[in-house]
């Protein structure tokens, strides 16, 4: 059967958690990737994986056919929104598809600076269905874009002075993405999805400490330290600074906010950062 429900970011941190719950629940999708060969390394064979490119109109086609839900990540680095974002989004809806689960930040409302505003900006103007998954910072940043600083480094080095966070687990996120997929989408709903805890990262820096055994330092750069090291390391200038404008807004306090709204969709608390750091210690190990 032609499944009904198509999966962009996979491989990426949300994306393989939503296949791998999908999976579990036997139901039936095709994943987007850009490339195929890597994705079904990584995901597996037995999925429907086609290959999928924001940038390449040529893949939109099959990639759409007979697709009625979307899940929709944004790629980090495509911060030009009308240029490489709308030519899929305009494509799906004119091939089909019905509603669309975009995995969005948390207060992007009040922000229209980054992509995530525009893109919910370009949906709610297209009129299909949507759930916005607007999420905090991912708990798994540490195990893979912090991983190698905090395993090689023993430190943590994030422009955010004391400000709290609500980090959230992506394995929630995924859960609640994959509900919004398989319920009726008549309904539309825009989440905001936090942990239950908001942490300063002098926190999260002792909490790793102790499930380690090894003293992870929290470096508290300034701002442009921050953005010379990330650049002086290869990353792309446009990328950098709305990483760099994300982590001055939670210095500013406005990531500490904590919603239920993970506890309301599936009805069990949010996982806590505790438990995160004990199922990925192997991510910080030598
Ligand atoms: N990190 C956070 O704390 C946080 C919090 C809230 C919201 N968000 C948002 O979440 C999104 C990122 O989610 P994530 O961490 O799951 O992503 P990710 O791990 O960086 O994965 C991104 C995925 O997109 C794919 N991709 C890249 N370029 C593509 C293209 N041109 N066409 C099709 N696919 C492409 C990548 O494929 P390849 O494997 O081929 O590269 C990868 O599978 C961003 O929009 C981010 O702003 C992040």
């Amino acid at each position: 059967m032609n499944p009904q429900i198509l999966i962009t970011g996979a491989p990426g941190n949300v994306g393989s958690e939503v296949v791998r719950v999908l999976q579990a629940e036997s139901i039936p999708f095709r994943v987007g990737a850009r490339d195929t060969h890597k994705a079904r390394q990584l995901l597996g064979d037995n999925i429907e994986i086609t290959r999928f490119d924001f940038l390449d109109p040529e893949t939109y086609i099959a990639i759409f056919a007979g697709i009625e839900r979307l899940f929709l990540v944004r790629p980090p680095a495509l911060s030009n929104v009308q240029r490489d974002i709308a030519p899929a989004i305009q494509a799906a809806i004119k091939m089909g598809v019905k509603q669309i689960v975009f995995l969005s930040l948390q207060g992007v409302e009040k922000n229209s600076i980054v992509p995530h505003h525009k893109i919910e900006q370009m949906i709610l103007a297209s009129g299909v269905h949507y759930t916005f998954l607007r999420a905090s910072f991912f708990m798994q940043n540490l195990s893979s874009t912090q991983a190698a600083e905090i395993r090689d480094e023993g430190e943590i080095a994030l422009p955010v002075g004391k400000a709290k966070t609500s980090f959230i687990d992506v394995r929630d996120i995924a859960a609640v993405a994959v509900r919004a997929l398989t319920v009726g989408y008549d309904e539309d709903h825009k989440y905001t999805l936090t942990g239950k805890e908001a942490l300063d990262y002098f926190q999260v820096s002792d909490k790793l400490s102790s499930v380690l055994s090894r003293t992870i330092r929290y470096t508290n750069p300034s701002v442009f330290h921050f953005l010379w090291k990330q650049l002086a390391s290869g990353r792309k200038l446009g990328y950098t600074l709305v990483v760099a404008a994300l982590y001055t807004l939670t210095r500013l306090g406005n990531a500490k906010e904590i919603t239920h709204d993970v506890e309301t969709v599936l009805g069990r608390p949010a996982i806590s950062f505790d438990r995160f750091a004990q199922d990925y210690r192997h991510c910080w190990q030598a």
